[in-house]
């Protein structure tokens, strides 16, 4: 790996929480992991899952991956688009996925399809994870976007669809997961500890079709 690709690694999970993240995960089946990248994520949920699968389209951030994952035939690792792979799962076929600082990857309309397609794939008892960037925290985000930019299109350490970036405010997902799912928990992780990046982490319990209130 290049130094640079090592650096961003140690960078990301010095500031992302990753570690509180994934303790908030119930253990389960199978986790899903859409836009895995090196698998900083996945690394953390190993002892929960029987079956750990990830899906990037960044062939390069994929192959450190395979590299995390040597010798671990419990971890799929898969190099496609997210909403191609999706496509090809069925119905209520996994009990976790997680979206884990990729939403704001797509374009406003296609996170919220995106959204759709994982509650599709999801069991009647699983369990949605998204840790987003609060769009709603401006200065905070503006943070966000500079890293982002630097990442992405200066130094171009990773790639995504657009190379740029749109954090929706964290409540407005909140809101359209519950009109969708039986329960919904939003917790500001920046409050609970100080972190210069507004990180939110929202669970939605699927549920049989019944919703709170
Ligand atoms: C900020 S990184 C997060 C990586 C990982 N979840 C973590 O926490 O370390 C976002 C990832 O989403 C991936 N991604 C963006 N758009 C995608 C798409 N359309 N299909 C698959 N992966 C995508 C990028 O390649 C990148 O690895």
């Amino acid at each position: 790996m290049s130094v640079i690709g090592l650096l961003q690694e140690r960078v990301r999970a010095a500031i992302v929480p990753l570690d509180v993240v994934a303790s908030a995960v119930p253990r389960g089946r199978e986790l899903l992991e859409i836009g895995c990248g090196e698998g900083l994520f996945l690394a953390r949920l190993a002892t929960k899952f029987e079956r750990l699968t990830g899906v990037d389209f960044d062939e390069r951030k994929l192959d450190r991956a395979r590299q995390r994952f040597v010798d671990r035939p419990e971890v799929a690792l898969h190099v496609a688009d997210a909403f191609a792979y999706l496509a090809q799962r069925a119905d209520a076929s996994v009990c976790t996925v997680a979206l884990v600082d990729t939403l704001s990857s797509f374009e406003p309309r296609d996170q919220l399809r995106l959204l759709d397609e994982a509650l599709r794939v999801l069991a009647p008892d699983g369990r949605l994870v998204l840790k987003v960037i609060d769009g709603a925290a401006p200065l905070k985000t503006a943070l966000s976007t500079v890293l982002s930019t630097l990442i992405y299109r200066v130094f171009r350490l990773s790639r995504s669809a657009r190379q740029r970036f749109t954090y929706l405010p964290a409540d407005e997902l909140a809101s359209w997961l519950r009109r969708r799912v039986v329960a919904v928990e939003l917790r500001a992780l920046h409050r609970e500890r100080f972190h210069p990046v507004p990180h939110v982490l929202i669970i939605a319990r699927k549920g049989q079709g019944e919703r709170d209130g």
